[in-house]
């Protein structure tokens, strides 16, 4: 059988779900046998359909099959895939020219994307940036920052992070499975603190911000001390871990302590920031104000690109030559993320994840009032997430997570999992997405967990 697949994507292509094989089809698993022949086991798949063209809210496969995309590849696609400025911008430079090194001779569309991200990340103070290849790369680098400036050596982390894969990342990182397991040891100087889970704190979700700042500054004071601590970094809603949404006043909590103490307090804002969650960045909900901001993801529709932006004094303080990389800050990649920035803007893309957010969450809540597999809805803007825990209380369940995941995919609505406890259903779709598509998922979800058994 030979499947006509289109030969371009974006948002031209038909914003509808068509199924027109089992899911994966016949072409993907013939794929997935030569990727299982050629390709390391340890890179795993959520759902192995092969992706030949995604635009708007859909990914159609080699089957022909079009699936609704309710994951933008793990919160990168906000804009959608092959958005029409990103399109346009990067196939200009690839014809001009594609790498001379930031670090041999720089271009301008370096010095642009950094501008922007000086002016977009919060604060009015002066800022400098710098940037890299992946989310990992940006965090790394902003310990180094951090450490430098200071002369401190001790970093700061929290339970159920996720910084990256990298030694330095996975340090920071909290969970063993898959992401660690085997993998040590594990750079030094790290250390881990409780984080504000209003479902999980002990006291319960009333006594969580106070008791949880006071457990973070206490423990900071006796096993670390303030004058060792060159940074604590946080996500401002937790990704991976979970989609752990603080409560108010926590964010803000930690940034006075850190003014107080001189520590750099760094947001990692690759899975929150770029309108995400209704604003620009993660912190911006609370006014929050951080030394440094990673970004990645978001930032350039799926081209390798991430950054670090901060305080001038801190960003300044590395000697020259100190930081960079061979391909951090390529042309096509800034090109991209000039791009993706623009069409932000223009098209008020944070507008539009509050938007998803005001119908979302009301249909979520619905749902959870009829499933009692659903102990917790939460989340801002189009980063949303539903977890699962066994009726009646609290306790995780994977499984039922897993099984509503499967429903999804047979549906052709692709959603992801996360949460350290792998209980968590998470929703991160292109903020581009059309309000029909978003609805007829929502459906698909609502019927996924009416199948779950009672
Ligand atoms: C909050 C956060 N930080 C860092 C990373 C690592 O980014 P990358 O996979 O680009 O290295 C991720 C990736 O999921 C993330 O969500």
């Amino acid at each position: 059988m030979t499947v006509q697949t289109p030969a371009v994507g974006g948002p031209s292509l038909p914003q509808e779900r068509r199924l027109v094989t089992e899911i994966p089809g016949p072409a993907s698993k013939e794929l997935l046998e030569r990727r299982q022949r050629s390709v390391a086991r340890g890179l795993s798949h959520v759902l192995p359909v092969f992706v030949t063209a995604a635009g708007g809210g859909v990914i159609v496969d080699a089957d022909g099959n079009s699936l609704i995309d309710f994951g933008s590849g793990i919160a990168v696609t906000g804009v959608g895939n092959s958005a029409e400025r990103v399109v346009q911008r990067v196939t200009e430079q690839v014809a001009r020219f594609t790498h001379t090194c930031f670090m041999v001779a720089p271009y301008e569309g370096y010095v642009e994307v950094c501008e922007e991200l000086n002016r977009l990340t919060p604060g009015d103070h002066d800022k400098r940036s710098a940037l890299f290849n992946s989310g990992a790369e940006a965090v790394e680098n902003a310990v180094k920052i951090a450490r430098y400036a200071t002369g401190r050596p001790a970093i700061v982390t929290f339970d159920h992070a996720y910084h990256g894969r990298t030694n330095l990342t996975m340090a920071l990182t909290a969970k063993n499975m898959p992401y660690k397991h085997r993998f040590g040891p594990f750079a030094g100087e790290v250390y881990r603190v409780p984080m504000a889970y209003p479902l999980r704190w002990p006291g319960g979700p009333e006594r969580c911000r106070e008791d949880a700042l006071t457990t973070v500054k206490s423990l900071i004071h006796t096993q670390v001390g303030e004058e060792n601590t060159a940074a604590i970094i946080i996500e401002p809603i937790q990704g991976e871990g979970g989609f752990i949404v603080p409560p108010d006043g926590f964010l803000p909590g930690l940034a006075e302590f850190c003014r107080e103490h001189g520590i750099v307090l760094i947001a990692d804002e690759i899975q929150s920031g770029l309108c995400r969650t209704g604003d620009w960045f993660g912190v911006d909900h609370e006014q929050v104000v951080p030394d440094l901001v990673t970004t990645a993801k978001g930032i350039a529709d799926g081209l390798p690109l991430a950054g670090v932006t901060g305080r001038a004094e801190l960003m300044d303080a590395v000697h020259p030559g100190g930081l960079g990389g061979t391909y951090g800050g390529n042309p096509i990649a800034c090109a991209a993320a000039l791009g993706s920035l623009e069409t932000m803007a223009k098209e008020d893309l944070a507008g539009k994840a509050r938007r998803i957010g005001d119908i979302m969450l009301p249909r979520l809540r619905q749902i959870a009032e009829r499933s009692p597999a659903i102990g917790d809805v939460r989340g801002r803007g189009a980063m949303l997430a539903v977890e699962l825990v066994r009726p009646g209380g609290i306790e995780p369940d994977p499984a039922a997570t897993a099984a509503v995941a499967r429903a999804c995919h047979q549906a052709g609505l692709l959603v992801l999992t996360c949460g350290t406890f792998g209980n968590v259903l998470r929703f991160l779709p292109p903020m581009v997405i059309g309000e029909p598509l978003l609805s007829e998922g929502l459906g698909i979800l609502d019927d996924a967990f009416a199948g779950l058994p009672g």
